[in-house]
């Protein structure tokens, strides 16, 4: 099993703060510092697949594509990239598959087995992923089942600016990255982690953006809505999982 790893823009002296957790039924996890679980109760997988998957029209968009970049707000149990690679080895020719996403506070170990122990369907997906955990503050360039995860331990907020279009010139320190194809928006609740849903973040998450890029979110909530439009998203409301009436997909205009 390959596992590489590469920490840069790691700010100094950072400590890395495991969340406290709870475990509900099920084995779902609930951050205590947020009182908010990471996935539904009534079935995280399949909840990944209706909210990120098809509300990203994927995987149909995956076919006749050489390489495919997602961005995620919230890596959490790392569920949702688990579940993108179990859709992604499904295919007959795979894109290559780079997937950034956010943490601010990273599972440890034993935690990340525990809440992916809940789902055997990952199968080796989730040894493969925990061969290659332990991330640093800053930047980490993991291998996991052939994919690229960019991690960035830390506050989204600050993160993103690190993060440049490979198009762009004058690079610098910056970590270049191609243009995003569709972002999986996956804050704790609004009402509990404003600063995942925040106007300026999104604003540079839209920059990211590559010209057909989409986004889902489970949320429908009314300013979340609006900081979207306000970042050049043109949104649309569509059923939610598992009884929820509504979230939200949304495409760069
Ligand atoms: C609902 S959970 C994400 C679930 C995840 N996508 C999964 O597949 O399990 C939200 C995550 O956002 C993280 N988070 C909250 N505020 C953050 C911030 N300002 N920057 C980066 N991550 C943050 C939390 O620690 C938590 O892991």
């Amino acid at each position: 099993m390959s596992a590489s790893r590469q920490e840069q823009n790691k700010p100094a002296n950072t400590p890395v703060e495991a969340p406290n957790l709870e475990w509900l039924e099920g084995e779902v996890p609930r951050a205590e510092g947020f009182d908010d679980t990471y996935f539904s109760k009534a079935g995280g997988l399949e909840e990944t697949r209706h909210v990120f998957l098809a509300g990203n029209r994927l995987p149909e968009r995956f076919s006749a594509r050489e390489r495919f970049t997602i961005a995620e707000f919230g890596f959490g149990t790392g569920l949702n990239f688990l579940t993108t690679l179990l859709a992604i080895e499904k295919l007959e020719r795979p894109p290559k598959l780079t997937f950034v996403s956010f943490e601010l506070h990273p599972m440890n170990t034993d935690q990340l087995a525990r809440a992916l122990g809940a789902f055997p369907e990952l199968g080796e997906l989730t040894s493969k992923l925990l061969s290659a955990w332990g991330p640093e503050p800053g930047w980490n360039r993991l291998e996991v089942a052939g994919a690229e995860l960019l991690l960035g331990i830390g506050d989204a907020r600050k993160l993103i600016d690190q993060l440049k279009l490979n198009a762009v010139e004058g690079k610098g320190e910056a970590l270049m990255i191609a243009p995003v194809d569709a972002w999986y928006l996956d804050g704790f609740s609004p009402a509990k982690n404003p600063q995942l849903w925040d106007a300026d973040l999104l604003k540079a998450a839209a920059k990211l953006t590559g010209s057909d890029g989409t986004l889902a979110t489970y949320t429908s909530a009314g300013w979340v809505r609006r900081n979207l439009q306000a970042a050049g998203f043109v949104i649309e409301k569509v059923s939610g999982f598992a009884g929820k009436r509504e979230m939200v997909i949304g495409q760069k205009s």
